[in-house]
């Protein structure tokens, strides 16, 4: 949803790893962004711009003097585009970038630039901890362009250490950060998703359909918002997204535990986790053999962490989902109402493209004060989105009431 419609310059320097800025490009207009690249000649080096033109269906641009036609496109370039890219960025162009110099197209576009800009430096290890790369580095985010940490891993020199360029699905994370508004700045939001495991024995559990995607939507876009995001999640086959401090747990109590070890720190909780209500009051230490024809297992309830919570609120705005089959509104007021919720989101999950594992949902949000608020089938990120509006709206209201009573 962020790219949709949008422009991104996507600059590409002579590294080793140009050859995965195609796979940048490629993703990013899958998401929806058009894309118009900006080769160095030391980037031709190391692959074409053909490659690039055929991924973009856009010409590339190489040199400072194009055409009488486009005779100042080095400037225009920086200033329509939505956001700028440079994947890899070189210690060279790094250096030229904060030291002021334009001496191609790609360091002129940037001297002229007023979009924001994603910098990914990808170089060999020894270069990357060089005090000056180090020091150039500072200079370019003091200046507001956001800079990406490499990854660490085996890198082309033969040396294994910090140096590698991002995977390309985190760069574009980052880009879509650029994109967003930035209206959660400053706010801290912890965000739960995912099942629950409750171990009836070494091997069996019991769990639920619960995929993460709808708590990992709402962690991604929170940060992409600006917010520093806690993620505390059951055990899910998701990637952690991009920024967000991540925490894995297994069972409801370990998930009360992260939960309420945080909570005091934060402005904002998400619970999108689908917490299991009860545990085998015994956990086998050994495998459980096959015995007689029937088994019964006794259930023990496990504690409600919002209920928890709710005892140690001091001003945080607190969102909990309900999942329903039937009686949707009436359900999820109730459950509004024990919790001490500020917004339920009501989650209709009878359909077969909402609620459960699915990439859509079908929500009403239904504020503690105010009118609910059904929206169309949308995608989980889209779904995130609005319910990260309505949390930015509570928090404005919260923020203009502590500073009347002060
Ligand atoms: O993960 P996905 O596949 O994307 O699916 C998304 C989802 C359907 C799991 C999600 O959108 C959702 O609806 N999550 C809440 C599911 C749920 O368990 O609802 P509930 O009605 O049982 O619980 C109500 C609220 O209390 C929830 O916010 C839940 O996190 C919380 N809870 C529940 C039990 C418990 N012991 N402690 C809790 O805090």
């Amino acid at each position: 949803m962020a790219f949709l419609g949008k422009r991104i310059l996507l600059g590409v320097t002579g590294g080793i790893a140009a050859y995965k800025a195609a796979e940048v490009a490629r993703r990013l207009i899958g998401a929806g962004a058009r894309v118009k690249v900006v080769m160095t000649r030391s980037a031709q080096e190391f692959v074409g711009p053909l490659t690039f033109a055929a991924l973009t269906g856009e010409k590339v641009a190489t040199a400072m003097f194009g055409p009488a036609s486009e005779p100042l496109e080095h400037v225009a370039l920086g200033q329509e585009v939505d956001a700028i890219v440079v994947a890899p960025a070189t210690a060279n162009f790094i250096g030229k970038v904060a030291g002021g110099i334009g001496d191609d197209l790609l360091t002129t576009i940037m001297l002229a630039a007023t979009r924001p800009v994603l910098i990914c430096p990808a170089m060999n290890a020894g270069m990357w901890a060089n005090l000056v790369v180090q020091g150039n580095l500072a200079r370019l985010k003091g200046r507001g362009l956001m800079v990406m940490e490499p990854a660490a891993g085996p890198l082309a020199c033969g040396a294994v250490g910090l140096g590698r360029l991002p995977e390309p699905d985190l760069i574009v994370e980052a880009v879509a950060g650029l994109l967003s508004p930035q209206d959660l700045t400053g706010r801290q939001v912890l965000v739960t998703a995912g099942p629950t495991h409750e171990d009836f024995d070494p091997v069996r559990f019991l769990t639920n359909r619960s995929s993460g995607k709808q708590g990992y939507a709402l962690a991604r876009v929170a940060w992409r918002r600006g917010a520093g995001v806690t993620l505390v999640s059951g055990p899910t086959s998701l990637p952690a997204p991009y920024g967000v401090k991540y925490v894995a747990v297994r069972s409801a109590r370990d998930m009360g535990v992260e939960v309420k070890a945080r909570f005091p720190e934060v402005d904002v909780l998400l619970m999108a986790a689908a917490v299991s209500d009860y545990r085998p009051t015994q956990a086998e230490v050994r495998k459980i053999k096959r015995s007689q024809e029937e088994m019964a297992f006794h259930l023990t309830q496990n504690p409600d962490i919002l209920k928890q919570v709710a005892g140690l609120k001091s001003g945080q705005i607190v969102v909990g989902f309900a999942a329903e089959t039937h009686d949707l509104e009436a359900e999820a007021r109730r459950k509004m109402r024990e919790k001490h919720l500020d917004l339920i989101v009501a989650n209709d999950v009878n359909r077969p493209d909402s609620g459960f594992q699915v990439d859509t949902n079908e929500v009403t949000l239904i504020p503690r004060i105010g009118a609910p608020v059904p929206l169309p089938l949308l995608s989980k990120e889209e779904v995130a989105a609005k319910i990260l509006d309505q949390v930015v709206a509570l928090l404005e209201t919260r923020d203009g009431d502590h500073a009347k009573n002060t």
